[in-house]
């Protein structure tokens, strides 16, 4: 077993994360089961956030939510004195709940609702990443009418494409997302946002891709970006105070992926700067940064009960697990990997290969395909690491299927953070056909 954060096998040949017994979690809390290793996240935040500290740079470490929202995991971000990047009203409320605090809040979206704007005024958060003419507009329009000050950054794409998968690349030129830098719309963009006379342009924000394990295309984006900063310097007189990296940093799913430590990419990445800027007789910006998987990808597991086998002679074992792709979406979508182990047998010697049926209604909806594990019974925990990552925050009720709880767990405790969902939740939205209908 590959070891994460507090993981460890006890002496019942139990998994343990958090000090806590795995199987004693699944008792007292049932599964599915989202446990959270809240050490490892500490570890992740402080890792981050002592790379730019002993390099005494300026930074901004702003955990991107989307990767797992939820109150308690905004409050642990606070506690690691993170900022946080939300993208949408729901994702700003829930921080709002938790009580962090604004002006370290930046709001990200390609296509942020007036609403959505005027809330991000009325809690007076850090900055707006501005995404395309429209929200430029409404930005300019909204801070005017209020004649309340903005910080914006503008996000730009720079045209570089990391390697990773399809579905997750947002820096190429073909992109939803942001003001091109090589058409002249990121140009015509901030010459726009600096005539708006409540609109502060703190800098630019690129996010050039996810799940990367090398730093050429964070490199190659700084260098471009400020290359083009040198020219906007000259030419327009702006001068950045910020610039925002985005997030995107690798983590090990399973023995195929090797990522580089997170400090190498934000050291490569600070040495680029620092360079480039020189180079260009630029003032060293702030640097922010915004990972996401990379704070609690691998903190998070999930643990499964075994149900049904189904043996297909010479093909393959099929076993169950009582949750699948509405609380683990990956594999289906991205054809992301995954490992895992009986929970409850650790040390039991591997006997036979098996695949991880997901219980939806949907012959794609595979977990695990291939995994060596001990003979199998019904009733055995199956944990799956590195959960913790667009897991519950991609978790769906397809087949009305519960969102099952998350609980972290440090030095051998355990806290509920959120509630497993129950049949009562599933239909509080549904207005039956017959009685009188109120909006
Ligand atoms: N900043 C921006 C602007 C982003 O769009 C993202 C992710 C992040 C930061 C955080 O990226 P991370 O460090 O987590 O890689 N659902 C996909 C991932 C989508 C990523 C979307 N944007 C998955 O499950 O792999």
């Amino acid at each position: 077993m590959h070891t994460y954060g507090t993981a460890a096998v006890n002496n019942r040949g139990h998994l343990e994360i958090g000090g806590v017994d795995v199987v004693e979690a699944a008792a007292k809390f049932g599964t599915p089961l989202y446990l959270y290793d809240v050490a490892l996240i500490r570890e992740r935040a402080r890792g981050f956030k002592q790379t730019f500290d002993k390099l005494g740079i300026t930074a901004q470490v702003a955990y991107a939510s989307k990767a797992f929202a939820s109150v308690a995991m905004m409050q642990l971000a606070e506690q690691e004195g993170l900022s946080l990047d939300v993208v949408s009203g729901g994702e700003l409320y829930t921080a709002q709940k938790a009580g962090f605090p604004a002006e370290r809040i930046h709001f990200h979206g390609n296509n942020k609702s007036r609403e959505e704007l005027e809330m991000a005024f009325d809690a007076k958060i850090g900055c707006i990443v501005a995404d395309n003419f429209h929200e430029l507009e409404m930005i300019g329009e909204i801070s005017e009418e209020r004649r309340q000050a903005m910080s914006i950054l503008l996000r730009i794409t720079p045209g570089i494409e990391a390697h990773t998968h399809d579905y997750i690349l947002t820096g190429q030129e073909d992109s939803k997302f942001g003001f091109d830098l090589n058409n002249g719309q990121a140009e015509e963009a901030l010459t726009l946002a600096l005539k708006k006379p409540f609109v502060r342009v703190l800098g630019l924000h690129c996010h050039i891709g996810s799940q990367i394990f090398e730093t050429t295309g964070f490199v190659l984006a700084a260098e471009k970006i400020i290359g083009k900063l040198a020219d906007w310097h000259n030419r327009l007189s702006f001068e950045a105070e910020v610039l925002n990296l985005g997030g995107g940093f690798g983590i090990r799913y399973t023995a195929e992926d090797d990522p580089i430590a997170p400090a190498a990419y934000v050291e490569e990445i600070i040495r680029k700067v620092q360079a480039e800027t020189k180079k260009q007789g630029l003032q060293m910006p702030e640097i922010w940064i915004e990972p996401g998987r990379s704070l609690v990808g691998d903190a998070g597991i999930t643990v499964y009960e075994t149900g049904s086998v189904k043996d297909v002679p010479n093909v393959r074992k099929y076993l169950a697990v009582d949750g699948g792709m509405s609380d683990n979406i990956r594999p289906a979508l991205y054809e992301a990997k995954y490992e895992a182990v009986l929970a409850n047998r650790v040390n039991d010697p591997v006997e036979e290969t098996v695949s991880i049926a997901g219980k939806c209604c949907e012959s794609g909806d595979m977990l695990i395909w291939d995994l060596p594990l001990p003979k199998a019974k019904t009733g055995d925990l199956l944990a799956m690491f590195c959960t913790g990552a667009y897991g519950y925050s991609m978790a769906n009720n397809y087949n009305r299927i519960p969102r099952p709880p998350v609980v972290f767990v440090e030095n051998g405790d355990m806290k509920l953070v959120i509630r497993r969902e129950t049949f009562d939740d599933l239909v509080k939205l549904d207005l039956p056909l017959g009685l009188p209908q109120t909006n």
